[in-house]
C-alpha cells in the first residue's frame, strides 16, 4: 500500500527524498517555508543543479504522486509519515543549530490529530531525537506518534542514484510499530535486498557522524601521506592504489587534493568534536583531521607562491574550478573559498570559472573576474591553478592554454592532468603528492 508522507524542508536531502518517495509509488507532499521555490518545484523546476532530479521531478508531479506545498497543515492533513528534511547548519561554536527544526516541531505539533510516524533525515546531533520525542510530548499524545532517526548518505552529484540504491538504511526507533510504517515506505529496497540496520536513536545519530568523520579522515590521511611523499619523493596514487588493494582499508576515499569541502564533512566533523565535549570525550582524531584539511588548503596557496617565485603580489592566478567537487553547483565550504581569498589578500589578480558554480561563487567573492571558458581564464595569467576535477578540465588543450599564458605553470590541486604531458607541452606542473 502506497503511504501518504509529508517532507519538511526541500533542500539537497528534502528534494531527492520527496522524488524517491514518490517515485517509489508513496504520495508524497514537499513542504517549503520559501513561497517561490514551492512555485518552481511545483512547475517541475528542481531548483538546484542534481544529475537525474528534474526528469524525477517531473514524472512524479504528472504521475500526480508528487506536490509541493508552503502549508503544513495542507501537508499534514492525511499525512501517515511526516520527514523532517530541515537544515541543520553551523553555530559560530561549531555545534549544530537545531532551531528550524524546533520551529517546525512548533508548527508540526497542533496538527496532530492522528497516528503520524515522525522520521528525522536532517544530520541531527545524538540525543536529538530524544529531545523530539520529550518536545512534541510536551504538546500532544504520545499515543498519537513515533519517532524515527532515518539519517541519509546520500552524495551530492549522486543522491539520486543513492537514493535508489543505497549501501543501506539506517533507521533508529523505540517503539516496534514503527517497523512495518517504515517497511511500506522503503518496500523497493527491500526487492533489490538493501541491507537495513535497526537501532536506537542515538545509535543511528552516531552511525551518520561516525560514518562521515571516517571518510574525511580518509582524505586527511591521504593528504598527508601526499605531503610526506612530495618531499621524499614517492607517487601518492601509486601509494593509494596498493593501499587499496588491502580489503580492510579500500581504495575509495583515498584521492588527495585541496581538502574536502561540502555542506556535510566540515559541519559535522565540527558537530562530533562538540558532541564528545559536551559528553566529556576527546574526539582528537577528528579534531586533528580538521586542523590538517584547514592547512592542506594554505598548502595550496604557498604551493602556488612557490611556484611564481616567493609572492603572489601583482600575479594572475586562472583558477579552474569553484564547486566543493565535480558534477555540483554548490560552492558551500569549497576549498576555492579559503584559497582565493588568502590569494587575494597576498595581491594576487584571480580570473576564475567553472562549468556550473559560477553564480553561486560569485554571491560569495563578487569582486573577482569570472571567464566564460577555461581559455578565457587562462589567457594572461602566470598560473592556472585547477580546483575542481571537472572532466572538461582533464581534456583540457595544453597546447591552446600555453599561447595564452604570460608564464606556462600548473598548480593541479586535484591531480586531473598527466604530468608528462604536461611537462612536454613546457610546463612547469605541480600536482599534489606527485612529484615526479
Ligand atoms: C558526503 C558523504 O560522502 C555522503 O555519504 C553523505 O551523505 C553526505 O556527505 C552528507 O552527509 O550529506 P558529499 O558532501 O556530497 O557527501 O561529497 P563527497 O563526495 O563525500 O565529497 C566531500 C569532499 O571530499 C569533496 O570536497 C571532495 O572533493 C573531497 N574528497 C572526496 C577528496 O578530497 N578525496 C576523496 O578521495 C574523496
Amino acid at each position: 500500500m502506497p503511504m501518504k508522507i509529508a517532507v519538511v524542508g526541500t533542500g539537497y536531502v528534502g528534494l531527492t527524498t520527496c522524488v524517491g518517495l514518490a517515485d517509489f509509488g508513496n504520495h508524497v507532499v514537499g513542504v517549503d517555508i520559501d513561497r517561490e521555490k514551492v512555485a518552481r518545484l511545483s512547475a517541475g523546476d528542481p531548483v538546484i543543479y542534481e544529475a537525474g532530479l528534474e526528469y524525477y521531478l517531473r514524472e512524479n508531479l504528472a504521475a500526480g504522486r508528487l506536490s509541493f506545498t508552503t502549508s503544513m497543515k495542507e501537508a499534514l492533513r492525511d499525512a501517515e509519515v511526516v520527514f523532517l528534511a530541515v537544515g541543520t547548519p553551523e553555530k559560530e561554536n561549531g555545534e549544530a543549530d537545531l532551531s528550524q527544526i524546533e520551529a517546525v516541531l512548533e508548527e508540526l505539533a497542533p496538527l496532530i490529530d492522528h497516528y503520524l510516524v515522525v522520521v528525522t533525515k536532517s544530520t541531527v546531533p545524538v540525543g536529538t531525537n530524544r529531545w523530539i520525542h520529550e518536545e512534541l510530548s510536551r504538546m500532544v499524545d504520545p499515543r498519537l506518534f513515533d519517532v524515527v532517526s532515518n539519517p541519509e548518505f546520500l552524495r551530492e552529484g549522486k543522491a539520486i542514484q543513492d537514493f535508489f540504491h543505497p549501501n543501506r538504511v539506517v533507521i533508529g526507533y523505540e517503539n516496534e510499530r514503527v517497523k512495518e510504517v517504515m517497511h511500506e515506505i522503503y518496500r523497493p529496497l527491500y526487492l533489490i535486498e538493501t541491507p537495513f540496520v535497526w537501532c536506537s536513536w542515538e545509535t543511528a545519530e552516531l552511525i551518520k557522524y561516525a560514518a562521515n568523520a571516517f571518510l574525511a579522515t580518509k582524505i586527511s590521511f591521504i593528504n598527508q601521506v601526499a605531503n610526506l611523499a612530495e618531499e621524499v619523493g614517492a607517487d601518492v596514487h601509486v601509494i593509494a592504489k596498493a593501499m587499496g588493494m588491502d580489503g580492510r582499508i579500500s581504495p575509495k576515499f583515498l584521492h588527495p587534493g585541496p581538502g574536502f569541502g561540502g555542506s556535510c564533512f566540515p559541519k559535522d566533523t565540527k558537530a562530533l568534536v562538540k558532541i564528545g565535549e559536551r559528553y566529556g570525550v576527546d574526539l582528537s582524531l577528528v579534531r586533528e583531521v580538521i586542523r590538517a584539511n584547514e592547512a592542506q588548503r594554505m598548502r595550496m596557496v604557498e604551493k602556488a607562491k612557490r611556484l611564481l617565485g616567493g609572492s603572489l603580489e601583482g600575479r594572475r592566478i586562472a583558477v579552474l574550478g569553484l564547486a566543493f567537487k565535480a558534477e555540483t553547483d554548490d560552492v558551500r565550504e569549497t576549498p576555492a573559498y579559503p584559497i582565493i581569498r588568502a590569494m587575494l589578500e597576498e595581491g594576487a589578480v584571480v580570473c576564475a570559472h567553472d562549468p556550473l558554480a559560477m553564480e553561486n561563487f560569485r554571491r560569495l567573492v563578487p569582486s573577482i573576474e569570472y571567464a566564460e571558458n577555461e581559455y578565457e581564464a587562462a589567457r594572461g595569467a602566470d598560473l592556472v591553478l585547477i580546483c575542481t576535477e571537472w572532466n572538461e578540465y582533464r581534456n583540457l588543450d595544453l597546447e591552446r592554454v600555453a599561447e595564452l599564458m604570460r608564464e606556462r605553470k600548473i598548480l593541479d590541486t586535484r591531480n586531473v592532468l598527466d604530468p608528462e604531458r604536461a611537462r612536454k607541452t613546457g610546463f612547469v606542473y605541480e600536482g599534489v603528492g606527485r612529484i615526479l
